[in-house]
C-alpha cells in the first residue's frame, strides 16, 4: 500500500516499541517520516531502518513535555518538508506504584509526558495539519478506559488523552481534521518491564489477559494507527479504538 505517498508524518516515541513499528509502517506506505523521541540514538536507528527499506525518514530529539522543544520539532519538520499531514502521539511512560508512595515529581512526570506532551504536540501541529486536511492519532491505553490498580497517575494521564482527543475531534471536525485515539492492551515492548507490581502484591490483582491468549505485537497496533490516519478512515473521528485482543470486552 502507498496510502501516505507525498505525505509527511510525525511520530513521537519512534525510538522503540509501538512508535518504532508505527514509523516503519508509515515509511513502508511511502510517507516521509519524522521520527521523534527523547532517545535520539533509538530514533536514528528507526529512521535508518526506514531508509534501508527504501523509505524516507529523519530523526529528531525532543522531550514532548517541553513546550519549546515541541514547537521547534514541529516547525523544523514543516520547514524541511513544506507540510505536515499526520501526527501520531505515541511517546509515553508507565509503571505501577502504590498511590501513597508516588512523589509529586513522579505524578507530574506521568501527566507531563503522557498527557501534556500529547496536548503540546497537537497544539503545535494543528495549524499545519489544518492546511493539509490531515489526521492526528493519539495513543491512549485500555488503562484510560477502565480501572487498573497501582496506576492512578498512568490511568489519569491516559483517561485524559481519551477525552482530550474527543474534545479536539469536535472542535476541529468541521474543518476536516480528524483526531482519534488508539487504546492498546498488553503489547510486547520494553515499556511492560516498567510495570512491575509493588512488593507483596500478587499477579491476581491485575485484570485478565487477552482471550486471544497472547500479548499484542507492536505492528498490530501500528496497523490500526496507520488505518486511522489514512483515507480509509475518512468518517472515523473522535473514536477510541481498543486494540487489546478482547481483554476488556
Ligand atoms: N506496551 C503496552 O502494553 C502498552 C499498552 C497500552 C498503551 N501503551 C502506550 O503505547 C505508547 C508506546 O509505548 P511502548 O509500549 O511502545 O513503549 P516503549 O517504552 O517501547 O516506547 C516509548 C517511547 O517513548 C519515548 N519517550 C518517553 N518519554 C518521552 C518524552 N518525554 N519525550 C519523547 N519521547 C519519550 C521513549 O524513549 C520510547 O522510545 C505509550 O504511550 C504507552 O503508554 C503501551
Amino acid at each position: 500500500m502507498t496510502r501516505f505517498d507525498g505525505r509527511v508524518v510525525l511520530v513521537t516515541g519512534a525510538a522503540s516499541g509501538i512508535g518504532r513499528a508505527t514509523a516503519q509502517r508509515f515509511g513502508a506506505e511511502k510517507g516521509k517520516v519524522v521520527c521523534v523521541d527523547i532517545n535520539l540514538a533509538g530514533a536514528e536507528e528507526t529512521a535508518a531502518s526506514i531508509r534501508a527499506a527504501g523509505g524516507e525518514a529523519k530523526a529528531v530529539a525532543c522531550d514532548v513535555s517541553n513546550p519549546a522543544q515541541v514547537k521547534a520539532t514541529v516547525d523544523g519538520a514543516v520547514a524541511q518538508y513544506g507540510r505536515l499531514d499526520v501526527l501520531c502521539n505515541v511517546a509515553g511512560i508507565g509503571g505501577f506504584q502504590r498511590t501513597t508512595e508516588v512523589t509529586f515529581e513522579q505524578w507530574s512526570r506521568f501527566i507531563g509526558v503522557n498527557l501534556t506532551g500529547q496536548f503540546l504536540m497537537c497544539q503545535a501541529a494543528i495549524p499545519h495539519i489544518l492546511k493539509t486536511v490531515g489526521a492526528i492519532v493519539n495513543v491512549g491505553s485500555v488503562a484510560g478506559l477502565k480501572s487498573h490498580p497501582y496506576s492512578a497517575a498512568y490511568c489519569a494521564s491516559k483517561g485524559g488523552v481519551v477525552l482530550m482527543t474527543k474534545a479536539l475531534a469536535v472542535e476541529y471536525g468541521r474543518k476536516g481534521l480528524r483526531i482519534n485515539v488508539v487504546c492498546p492492551g498488553g503489547v510486547e515492548t520494553p515499556l511492560i518491564n516498567e510495570f512491575q507490581l509493588p512488593e507483596g502484591v500478587s499477579q491476581a490483582a491485575l485484570s485478565r489477559i487477552s482471550p486471544i491468549g497472547r500479548m499484542g505485537q507492536p505492528p498490530e497496533v501500528a496497523g490500526t494507527i496507520a488505518f486511522l490516519a489514512s483515507d480509509d478512515a475518512t468518517y472515523i473521528n473522535g473514536a477510541a479504538i481498543v486494540v487489546d485482543g478482547g481483554m476488556i470486552a
